[in-house]
Formats: structure tokens, C-alpha cells, sequence
């Protein structure tokens, strides 16, 4: 339930909002130092969120709301191991993965740090071996490709973390098969040798349907290439649930556990790494789990206004909750940050699409926004158009480096930066009817003309914008971005009053389309599913008919 000092909070907020000057063209104008006043940094990563309509009073209001929602102390339950997962009485320990050696996290009496560093230093091992050479294929024959098999947190973030570090990437190529779309493993495999593949099951229940079909269809793919026996040699398996990988004939050396304190869509700091420790390697691997710790260590010591994190989240709130606004986009003018959005619509929408409180009571104000984007400049050439003169608001995330990894493509990288930044200031700025009229006029347009077209070069402006920029996009610096935006979301389920860390949405669908599948096989009848669902499945089977 909401409490008093938190509703208190929000009305003072709004209120607020309803009178507050609001205009950023004006408050650039009358403040030189706007973007001083809001941006922050730690290191060289910098949030800039002077692009947002807010001012010092709104953030002192913000910051009240997140004292309200006892942001500070719920932050700290969950780095203390605290059972914050109510619905599923467990804790929520990623940060512990990233944890230095040496350092201690007591759940349920146990020190859960030895564990983190056995397993780390197990896939530092395989990793080793699989890089060298030394731990072949069945013929001997060093391994030249691996194919993770996962799908959501067992797939998203190894496969976004392998394409940030392309640079990086000195080991065997490195493959994601997720969709239980046949065509997504058939296309993979066709490119492959059976004698040089190797596969890692990544799931951690190892009931995931999607995941069990491919990985079933890829050990029929060695076994007719190489034989029942060669299976060993060619899978390793990351999971929760160790009987079960035993039970699909995964050898026991080659399994890597985590823990039920790992959520799926946290878990890419976990065993669920290892393709990524495979393509990098173990150092660079160590480097993004130091940078996220770096994050996590920013995350619990610095004071609320000078909390990255908790910024990011006070003011994705604000444009969620206070200004109403639905959606937000992730635009990353870094092309090697293709899958973030991706990667970023699993880790916010699954953890903050909820309708119910904490206690089990529905929210009375808007949860998680509806998070999507694609690199720039691309999107530029594609949905900017709606960002700029749609009618619905949608706050932008930009990210960028400054630097580039291509030296002597400077002037690509150089183009990247300036499109990235006049996106967000001519989403600010907008044009007016009189700038629109007067640009016309002076590229001579007639009286006529102008009047009928300007009004369509009018942009409202007044567009909200934060950008992250960093230095270059190494393994430290993707696991500080990635570690920030997993405490924004952590910020904003608390100041949202619900529970970040279960996915019961995901269940209904499953169940269905688990009592679906012998109706579309044609082995059982519709009945008892609705009449469009009965007349698609009719439909398919007309269709198959010819
Ligand atoms: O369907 C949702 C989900 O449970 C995610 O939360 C999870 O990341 C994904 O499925 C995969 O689960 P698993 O790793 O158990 O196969």
C-alpha cells in the first residue's frame, strides 16, 4: 500500500508539475549553467539529463518521493541478501557475482562468495581449454564455433555483451539460437562443422521448451554427424537445475551452476557469461564484472542527487508517472550496442510490467513504460520522423562514446557524434512557425508556399532527452552501463511500490500454448479454446493441406 509520505510526495510532485515552467528553450536561455546543474558523472561515464523538463524543485520533489519510497534502505536490503523477491521468497544477490574476491555476502548463514568464485574460476578453466585448443571435439579437432542455446536472460544479454565486444573478440566465433522457430538453428547450423561446435545449454530451469527443442534437435545433429559418444565432447551446460542437466547427458565437469538468488534477466554476470568468457576471455570477462561492481559500488555509497542510478530512475519516473508518457526509446549511436534495446526491453518490461503492489494490491499509478529503440543513425532515417512531430511524447535515451574503436575511421565516428547530438538538441529546441516561415523565406519561397507548408515544418519541441557517454565501449564500461540500468530499474519498481524481481506474466501463454500444441499437431480437437483460436488452428491445417 501506498504509504501517507509517499502519496504526500507524489501529489506535492504533480502539483508542482501543473504550475512548473516547463520550458526548456527558456531554461537553457535563462540558465548558463543548466547542463553543470543536471549531469553527472562518475569517471567518464556521464548521464546528461538537462534535456529534461525538470528543474532544481522537481528534483528536490523527486528526491523526497524516493526518501518516501525508502529507496536507500531497499537498496541496501537487496545488497544484504534480504528475501526482497517476496512472491518467490528468494533473495536478489546478482551484484555478488561481481564482487571482488576476498569479499563476503551471507544468505541464510552461508557465505555465498566462495560458490561465486569456484564457479568463476571453473569457467575460467573451460574457457582456457576451449581457446587453446585443448579441449577438442570428438576428433580431436580444436573448437572453432560455439552455439549458445538459451532464450531471454539466458540469451540476451551473452548475446548483446558478444556483439559490445566485437573488438574484443579473439576466441571462436560465437552464435545465439533462441526462437524454437526451426529456422533459427537450421540457418546456424548450416554454416557449421558437427567436429569443431561446440554447444552450451543455457537454462536455469532446463524446462525452458524453446531451449529443450533446440538443444535436443543440436545433440541429433552431433549424434548423426559423430555419434552417441562424441555428445560429450560437444556440450557444455549452464543451469540452476543440476539433476536435469544430468539427465540430458551433459558431462559433469562441463556444467556450470548458478543460484535461485540469479534472475533470469540478471544473470549475465553468472555462468550464463561463458560464451561470452569464451569469446573475449577470462580477463576481459573479469573486466566487465569489475565495471559493473564499480557501478554497484557508485549505486550504494553516493547520496541520492548524486546517484547515477537513482537519477536516471527519479527522472525516468517523472516522465512515466508525473508526465504520463508511455513509452521510452533506447537509441544507442554505438552500432556495436545493436541488441541493448533488446536486451533492456527484457530486463525493464519483464521486471516492472506489473499491475500489482508489492502487497499484492493494484498500483494506482502507471508501472514500467514500454521500452524499445534501434542504433542510430539508422533510426533517424526511420521512426525519428514520430519521435519529432507525433503526437505522444516519447522521452530518448542516447548513448555514445567518444571514441570509437576504428582510429582511422575518426571522421565516421566523428559524423556519429554530431547526428547523435543534434538529435537531442533539435528534439529540445523544435522549430516555430516563425523559424519555419523564415528559413522558407530565405531559401525564397513564395507568400503561397509558405503558408501552406510551413505548419508541417514545425517541430513542438520541448522533447525530453538524457544521453550516457563514455569514453569507448570496453568491457568495463559495458558493465558499468549495464549494472546502471539494472539499478534504474531496481529505482523505479521501488518508487513504482512493486516487485522487480518475479515474471508470473510469462506463465499463462506458456501453459496455453503447452495445451496448444497437440491441437496444432492435429492429434487432439479445439474444443474448449475460443472460436478465433479454433478457427486459426482449422485454418493452418486447411493451409497444410494444400
Ligand atoms: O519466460 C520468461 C523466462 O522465465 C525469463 O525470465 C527467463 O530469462 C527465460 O524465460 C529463460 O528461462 P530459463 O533460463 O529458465 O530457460
Amino acid at each position: 500500500m501506498t504509504s501517507p509520505a509517499f502519496q504526500q510526495a507524489l501529489d506535492a510532485l504533480r502539483a508542482y508539475r501543473a504550475h512548473a515552467p516547463g520550458d526548456m528553450r527558456k531554461a537553457f536561455a535563462d540558465d548558463p549553467d543548466r547542463f553543470a546543474r543536471f549531469s553527472l558523472a562518475d569517471g567518464d561515464l556521464l548521464l546528461d539529463w538537462s534535456k529534461c523538463a525538470v528543474d532544481e524543485k522537481a528534483m528536490r520533489l523527486l528526491a523526497s518521493l524516493a526518501e518516501a519510497a525508502g529507496v536507500a534502505a531497499r537498496r541496501d536490503a537487496m545488497f544484504s541478501g534480504e528475501k526482497i523477491n517476496i512472491t518467490e521468497n528468494r533473495a536478489v544477490l546478482h551484484t555478488a557475482l561481481r564482487n571482488p574476491p576476498g569479499s563476503s555476502v551471507v544468505l541464510d548463514g552461508v557465505d555465498v562468495m566462495p560458490d561465486v568464485q569456484a564457479v568463476l574460476d571453473a569457467m575460467d578453466r573451460f574457457a582456457r581449454a576451449v581457446r587453446d585448443g585443448s579441449a577438442t571435439g570428438a576428433t580431436g579437432k580444436p573448437i572453432t564455433d560455439i552455439v549458445n542455446i538459451g532464450i531471454g536472460g539466458s540469451d540476451l544479454g551473452p548475446a548483446m555483451a558478444t556483439l559490445a565486444l566485437a573488438p574484443y573478440h579473439d576466441g571462436p566465433r560465437a552464435h545465439y539460437v533462441s526462437n524454437v522457430d526451426g529456422a533459427h538453428i537450421h540457418d546456424t547450423l548450416k554454416e557449421l562443422d558437427p567436429e569443431t561446435t561446440l554447444f552450451i545449454v543455457a537454462s536455469k530451469t532446463f524446462t525452458t521448451i524453446e531451449t529443450m527443442t533446440n538443444a535436443a534437435t543440436a545433440r541429433r545433429w552431433i549424434e548423426r554427424a559423430l555419434g552417441a559418444q562424441a555428445v560429450g565432447r560437444h556440450f557444455a551446460a549452464v543451469s540452476t537445475a543440476l539433476d536435469k542437466v544430468a539427465a540430458f547427458g551433459i558431462v559433469p565437469d562441463r556444467v556450470f551452476g548458478f543460484w535461485d538468488w540469479v534472475g533470469g534477466r540478471y544473470s549475465m554476470w553468472s555462468a550464463i557469461g561463458l560464451p561470452v568468457m569464451i569469446a573475449v576471455g577470462p580477463e576481459r570477462f573479469r573486466e566487465l564484472l569489475a565495471g559493473a561492481h564499480e557501478m554497484d559500488r557508485h549505486f550504494a555509497t553516493a547520496p541520492l542527487l548524486e546517484n547515477i542510478p537513482i537519477v536516471m530512475g527519479l527522472v525516468g519516473y517523472w516522465h512515466r508517472v508525473v508526465c504520463n508518457y508511455p513509452a521510452r526509446a533506447v537509441i544507442p549511436y554505438d552500432q556495436r550496442l545493436a541488441r541493448l534495446p533488446a536486451y533492456l526491453q527484457q530486463l525493464d518490461m519483464e521486471s516492472n510490467g506489473k499491475s500489482v503492489t508489492i502487497d499484492g494490491l493494484p498500483v494506482s499509478t502507471p508501472t514500467g513504460p514500454l521500452v524499445w529503440g534501434e542504433p542510430g543513425t539508422n533510426g533517424q532515417h526511420a521512426f525519428f520522423q514520430l519521435l519529432h512531430q507525433g503526437t505522444d511524447i516519447i522521452p530518448v535515451e542516447f548513448l555514445a562514446a567518444a571514441e570509437g574503436h576504428e582510429p582511422d575511421l575518426r571522421n565516421h565516428h566523428d559524423l556519429l557524434l554530431a547526428n547523435c547530438l543534434a538529435q537531442s538538441e533539435a528534439l529540445m529546441k523544435g522549430r516555430t512557425l516563425e523559424e519555419a516561415r523564415s528559413q522558407m523565406r530565405a531559401k525564397g519561397g513564395s507568400a503561397e508556399e509558405i503558408e501552406e507548408i510551413a505548419p508541417h515544418r514545425v517541430f513542438s519541441g520541448n522533447r525530453p532527452s538524457i544521453t550516457i557517454l563514455y569514453r569507448m565501449l570496453d568491457p568495463r564500461t559495458l558493465g558499468r552501463i549495464i549494472a546502471l540500468y539494472e539499478h534504474r530499474v531496481f529505482v523505479e519498481a521501488q518508487l513504482f511500490g512493486i516487485n522487480a524481481f518475479d515474471q508470473w506474466g510469462v506463465e499463462l501463454g506458456k501453459e496455453l500454448a503447452t495445451a496448444l500444441q497437440p491441437v496444432v499437431e492435429g492429434k487432439k480437437d479445439a474444443a474448449g479454446s475460443d472460436a478465433s483460436t479454433a478457427g486459426l488452428v482449422a485454418h493452418i491445417h486447411r493451409l497444410r493441406q494444400g
